[in-house]
């Protein structure tokens, strides 16, 4: 099912079957469209399954991803070099090296606290280096973030540090041993950065995103949730499954 929520929000409700398949879909369009395409690929649980239906699809010879390139959308402020939880690793070792997608590929979000202000204006000028971001892939959360973007942050943020909320640091916990080495900060592309991708594939499964789907997507333009401010992007495609649409009726 199929919808138009706004002149530039359409919305996409699959099963959670058709869920991976639906998000590589958006993938596979732009990079048949332009090999070389700027894509921002967010890490988590929710884009996971696409990772692998991509995967699957470059081995049978159905996409190639090789030539894309990748930016990344967020990062732990200090998680640098090997740290394995890392998002730039976890892109690499999930994604990105199966892909075959070179390292000189990827635009990295900053990461070293030492001059973090400026290497965040840098990670902009590499965007507008590379022409724009073709397709910036999103997952959503809890919280209503996108990105690093927590309640509360501007809808022209640019690139920049954010001190985490509890609600992120308890979900990332999960990928943690110790709960207190979580870390509470994270460098994100800001709202206004986003925005500005030609598309946006907002990625969203599972019955516990169901509210805060419904704010993103009916309640008000806000701060308070950061995701809804993509109602005033141009080209956003929602990709849902049944259980996160749940309440949008
Ligand atoms: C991750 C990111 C976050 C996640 C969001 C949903 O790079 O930017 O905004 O997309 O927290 O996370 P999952 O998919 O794990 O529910």
């Amino acid at each position: 099912m199929s919808r138009t929520l706004a002149p530039g929000i359409q919305l996409q409700v699959v099963s959670a079957a058709e869920f991976a398949a639906a998000a590589a879909d958006l993938v596979q369009a732009v990079v048949q469209r332009k090999p070389d395409a700027v894509v921002g690929f967010p890490t988590g649980d929710t884009p996971l399954p696409m990772y692998h239906e991509l995967l699957r699809r470059q081995q049978l010879g159905a996409i190639n991803l090789s030539s894309l390139r990748a930016v990344m959308l967020d990062d732990y402020l200090g998680a640098t070099g090997d740290d394995p939880v890392s998002f730039h690793n976890w892109l690499k070792r999930t994604f990105f090296d199966p892909a075959s997608i070179d390292g000189w590929r990827l635009w990295r979000v900053p990461t070293d606290p030492e001059g973090i202000e400026a290497a965040c204006r840098t990670y902009e000028q590499g965007l507008a280096e590379r022409g724009g971001v073709d397709l910036q892939l999103l997952g959503l959360g809890l919280n209503g973030h996108i990105g690093f973007n927590e309640p509360g942050t501007s809808p022209d943020s640019r690139t920049h540090v954010v001190h985490l909320t509890p609600s992120t640091t308890t979900a990332n916990a999960a990928y943690w041993d110790e709960a207190e080495n979580v870390p509470v900060y994270g460098v994100t592309m800001g709202i206004g950065t986003i925005l500005e991708a030609r598309s946006i594939g907002l990625l969203v499964n599972g019955r516990r995103k169901a509210e805060i789907l419904r704010a993103t997507l009916l309640g008000p333009i806000s701060p308070e949730v950061p995701a809804s401010f993509l109602r005033r992007a141009q080209h956003v495609q929602v990709v849902a499954d049944e259980d996160a649409a749940a309440l949008l009726a």
